[in-house]
Parts: C-alpha cells; sequence; structure tokens
C-alpha cells in the first residue's frame, strides 16, 4: 500500500499514511486538482446546499456545507494585541566572521557569526505597532523590525523596531503605554489627549516622542528604515566572559521618512503600501539587505557615564561605541501563504542561542515573560510546531499534549514509555556544555525604585538640535497639532517637559500653541489618529460631500 507522502516515523504516532493534497491515492474520477473535504470525499456540487425542494429549507446533515462553513467561522486567530499590522519575508543572514576587525569569537561563541560566509536561514515580520491588522501603512507609529534565525544551535529571535531606543524602562508600566496610545475604550478612536495625559506624566518617553513626532515617526516603507534590538543583551565568549551588547539593522536601500502630510496623501491612495513595496520588490528581484551592526561595552554599570546602559530610552553614543559589522540579512523570498507563515509566526526576546544571554534590563525580562505567554493563548500550545516557528534542526522533548500536537517529538531508538528525564532506560538525556557558563553574580535588597541615573532629557535636547530644519519644523507642526486638543494642564506639562530638553523646543511648541488657528484646545468632537490633521474636518467633509441617493 502507498503510505503518503507521510511516514509514521515523522509525527511518532502509529498512523500510517496521512492523506495531503501531494497524495496520489485516488478516488473513481478523482484527479490530482479535485475538491475535496477536510475528510477526503470528493465535492461534487460546490454550489448548492441540499434542501427540500429548490426553495428550501435547508437540511442539518449537509456534511460538506457544515464543515466548509465552521471552519470559516474559525479562519481568524485572535490578533497580536500590539503589532498586529505586518508584512514578512525569508531570507540569510551572511556572517563577516569578525566584529569590525577584531575575530568575533574573543566576544562571543555564538556559532552563526563565526566562520565568514556562513549562511543563516531567516524570517522577518516587519509591523505597525497600534493599530489593527488591516489599518493603514502610514500611520505615526514605531514599526516592529523582527528576526527569526533558524541556526544549527536552534532559533534565534531579535525582536526589534525601526527606532533605537523606547517610550519606558519598567515593563510594569507596557500595558498603560499601550492601553493609553490604543483607541478610547468609550468611542474606539485614537485621542491624542489620552496619549499625552501619560506621557505628560512618564518624562522618560521624551526622548522617544522627539523621534516619534518627527519624520522618524512615519517611515516611507519596510524596505528603508533601520532596525535596533533596543534592549541591552549580552555576548559571551568561550571563557565565559560577556560583554553588553547593542544591535543595530541598516538598510542597504538607504533611510526614507514621510512628513505628515506626504504620509495622509499616500494614504488616500494606498493603504498597504508598505506591504505591497515589500512584495513586489522580492518579487522583481530587487533584494532588500540589511547590515547588522552591533555596540558593545565591557560588562558593568559604568558610573563614568551619564546614563545607565542597560536604560532602553537611551542611546549609546556612537563616537565612544562605534557600530561594528557583523554580518548582512538578505530577504530574497515572498511567504506563499501569509497566515501560515506570517500571522501564525511568533517571535520572542526570550528565544537566545548559545553565545548570547540576557542583561539585566527589566523591560527586556518583562518582555521575555510576555512573548511566550501571549503565543500561547494567541497561536496555541502547540505553536512551536508549526512550521514557521520550528527550528531547522533536531527537536526531540518530552512535552506532550495540549491542543493542535501535531507530532511527538520522539527521538529515533527512544522508549516511548519514558516521556521524564532523568532515567536510566532509553530516555533523552541532557546535552554537554558548550562553553564555560556565564554565572554574573546578582545581590541587593528587594526593591520597588527607578533606576539612578534617569536623564531623561538631555538625548532628546541633543536629538532635537541634530534635526535639520525641516525635521525641526515637522516636529514642532506635529507636536502642536496633538497637543491642541489637550487640556490646559497636560499642554503645560509637556511644554515644561520640552524646555527641558531645550528652551527653544519648549518655546516654540508653547506659541505654536498659542496661535493654532483652532485655540488653545479643540476638544470638541473626536480626534483622528495621532498627528493627523483635519481629521474633524473629513467627518464634516463626509456629510456635506456625500452624493444623495434614494432608497429602494
Ligand atoms: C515591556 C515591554 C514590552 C512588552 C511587554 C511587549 C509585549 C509584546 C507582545 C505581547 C507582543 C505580541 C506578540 C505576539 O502576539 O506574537 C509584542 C510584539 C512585538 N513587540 Fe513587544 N513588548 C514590549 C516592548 C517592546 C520593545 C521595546 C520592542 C522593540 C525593541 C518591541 C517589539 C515588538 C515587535 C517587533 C513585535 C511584533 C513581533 C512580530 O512581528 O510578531 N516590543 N510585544
Amino acid at each position: 500500500m502507498q503510505e503518503g507522502n507521510h511516514r509514521p516515523e515523522e509525527f511518532g504516532t502509529a498512523v500510517n499514511g496521512v492523506g495531503s493534497s501531494t497524495d496520489e491515492r485516488m478516488a473513481d474520477g478523482e484527479g490530482p486538482k479535485t475538491l475535496t473535504t477536510r475528510q477526503g470525499h470528493p465535492v461534487t456540487d460546490n454550489q448548492n446546499v441540499r434542501t427540500v425542494g429548490s426553495r428550501g429549507p435547508m437540511t442539518l446533515e449537509n456534511y460538506h456545507f457544515l464543515e466548509k462553513i465552521t471552519h470559516f467561522d474559525r479562519e481568524r486567530i485572535p490578533e497580536r494585541v500590539v503589532h498586529a499590522r505586518g508584512a514578512g519575508a525569508h531570507g540569510y543572514f551572511e556572517a563577516y566572521g569578525k566584529v569590525g576587525e577584531e575575530a568575533i569569537a574573543t566576544v562571543t561563541r555564538a556559532k552563526l557569526f563565526q566562520q565568514k560566509g556562513k549562511r543563516t536561514p531567516v524570517f522577518v515580520r516587519f509591523s505597525s505597532v497600534i493599530h489593527g491588522a488591516h489599518s493603514p501603512e502610514t500611520l505615526r507609529d514605531p514599526r516592529g523590525f523582527a528576526v527569526k534565525f533558524y541556526t544549527e544551535d536552534g532559533n534565534w529571535d531579535l525582536v526589534g523596531n525601526n527606532l533605537k531606543i523606547f517610550f519606558i524602562r519598567d515593563p510594569l508600566k507596557f500595558p498603560d503605554l499601550i492601553h493609553a496610545f490604543k483607541p478610547d475604550p468609550v468611542t474606539n478612536c485614537q485621542d491624542s489627549e489620552r496619549i499625552f495625559d501619560f506621557i505628560s506624566n512618564t518624562p522618560e518617553a521624551i526622548h522617544m516622542i522627539t523621534f516619534l513626532f518627527s519624520p522618524w515617526g512615519i517611515p516611507a516603507n519596510y524596505r528603508q528604515m533601520q532596525g535596533s534590538g533596543v534592549n541591552t543583551y549580552k555576548w559571551v565568549n568561550a571563557a565565559g566572559e560577556a560583554v553588553l551588547v547593542k544591535y543595530h539593522w541598516e538598510p542597504k536601500q538607504g533611510i526614507k521618512n514621510l512628513t505628515q502630510a506626504e504620509a495622509e496623501a499616500i494614504q488616500g491612495k494606498n493603504f498597504n503600501h508598505g506591504t505591497q513595496d515589500l512584495y513586489e520588490a522580492i518579487e522583481r528581484g530587487d533584494f532588500p539587505e540589511w547590515e547588522l551592526c552591533v555596540q558593545i561595552m565591557s560588562d558593568g554599570d559604568h558610573p563614568e557615564l551619564d546614563f545607565d546602559p542597560l536604560d532602553p530610552t537611551k542611546l549609546w553614543p556612537t563616537d565612544k561605541f562605534p557600530f561594528l559589522p557583523v554580518g548582512r540579512m538578505v530577504l530574497d523570498r515572498n511567504p506563499l501563504n501569509y497566515f501560515a507563515e506570517v500571522e501564525q509566526a511568533a517571535f520572542g526576546t526570550g528565544v537566545l542561542v548559545d553565545g548570547l544571554d540576557f542583561s539585566d534590563d527589566k523591560l527586556l525580562q518583562g518582555r521575555t515573560f510576555s512573548y511566550s505567554d501571549t503565543q500561547r493563548y494567541r497561536v496555541g500550545t502547540n505553536y512551536l510546531q508549526l512550521p514557521i516557528n520550528a527550528p531547522k534542526k533536531h527537536v526531540a522533548t518530552n512535552q506532550q499534549g495540549g491542543q493542535m500536537m501535531v507530532r511527538v517529538d520522539l527521538a529515533p531508538g527512544q522508549d516511548p514509555h519514558v516521556n521524564y528525564e532523568p532515567s536510566s532506560l532509553d530516555g533523552l538525556k541532557e546535552a554537554p556544555e558548550r562553553g564555560k557558563e556565564h554565572t554574573p553574580y546578582a545581590g541587593g535588597n528587594l526593591v520597588r525604585a527607578t533606576i539612578a541615573r534617569t536623564n531623561d532629557f538631555k538625548q532628546a535636547g541633543e536629538r532635537y538640535r541634530s534635526y535639520s530644519v525641516w525635521e525641526r519644523e515637522d516636529l514642532i507642526r506635529n507636536l502642536v497639532n496633538a497637543l491642541s486638543t489637550c487640556r490646559k494642564p497636560i499642554q503645560d506639562r509637556m511644554v515644561e517637559h520640552f524646555t527641558k530638553c531645550d528652551s527653544d523646543y519648549g518655546q516654540r511648541v508653547m506659541s505654536g500653541l498659542k496661535a493654532h488657528p483652532n485655540g488653545k484646545r479643540v476638544k470638541e468632537g473626536l480626534h483622528g489618529p495621532i498627528g493627523n490633521t483635519g481629521s474633524q474636518e473629513a467627518v464634516q467633509e463626509a456629510e456635506r460631500k456625500g452624493h444623495p441617493a434614494k432608497p429602494y
């Protein structure tokens, strides 16, 4: 008997010859492209349900209809709680075998970096953060830049954003940050006042806000933007010694950002332009490429710096900590199916390989719990058995059961009764040590406390001064538009923060608010997505310009 294209040993079950669309076993009259149900029944009528007479009623035993419609009813899984809108592509990472000009083995023993020219397959998902799965790709929002490296040692996920810093440094604040930016729970519309109410009470966010409301808050597309790991990680060498490391992806296509007005015009024509741009570039062979650079600092708290190296609201100055290239990434293959490969993809900051490690960055540790937790809910307990998430190497675990288990991770020769460890029978065994373990010392009182060197405004002021004239104008215009919808105490607190960054920054926002055509505060009615201009006019315009039609 022909076994179909799945062999029982691949699944670790006694189920023989599981069928699939490439199976050559056919019913009478069936060909390779004949439509079947998931039960393998050839479908002879896909146009008409079974009814009593041609006008109905319909009968309940319509198995084909029930299978088709109930599957359809369940086509969606919960969308990501953040980063719901995204696009993905496959490709490879190619190592330089060096970090800058040095041999990379001195700082990390991670295998994927060691040998010049070594290629590791990758899957990348780009995203926006706040709005739902089909929201416009022109919105003012950070962009996600998540990379899954399928290394020979198992998966490594580098889950980053386009901007190199973040709004907050304590993970306890993340749900509040996201609630403030997400649509209002009553009106379901994004509202600047809620955002700035939160931000004005969160001074560590001003550096990020200074990026987000400038043209850097709307990247032109996914190909022409940077990526960054944002959090500080560690690299560990064969001797178990660690350094602190930050990751940066630099696009070979160059960097391009949009002003608010340009983004609004593009949105009027196409709200999927980022996804379309990525897909079409890869289809025409114009493969996007990024160089991976790292910044390295010796392990420790570095009291000589005016910021904490683990603070994700800060940049590491490049004159002291230069970008050192370690490899390049090319995206050269589109997904065959969006849902299977992009929607079900699951990235997490806890997914590291030997030679990479976590720092004590609290935000990173909070994230590391959150990702796999949400994925067990969003995708399911066995999300790591899905092809897009499974490592491209040997997997043998004692994990059992759970919804949608498609295989038993049984090793060849493993006694199937022994799904526990340790065992003196033929069970799975621990792997040998890979190198000396990195064993950082941690000790101190348990406290709830902010870090010492908060320094919330200095780098934001530097960023403001570094902008060219048009960037600064766009920043002020966007902030004034968004803040004009806020109550006076919120406006005043924001002006105070901007003034602490740079007196000109504060002054310009303040005079912008005073001169705003809508007066000091225009809270009557709702406001559109942050930074959007004329959202109220749009509502009125729709009523005024709409063409009357007669009922029929
Ligand atoms: C405490 C802080 C944070 C928490 C708790 C958090 C939590 C989450 C959660 C729950 C998801 C949805 C994951 C899924 O459903 O698969 C997500 C997605 C994501 N987060 Fe975070 N996040 C945090 C901060 C950050 C930061 C700082 C960055 C950037 C470095 C970031 C980048 C991303 C990206 C790129 C995705 C989308 C991944 C994908 O494409 O599937 N997040 N985050």
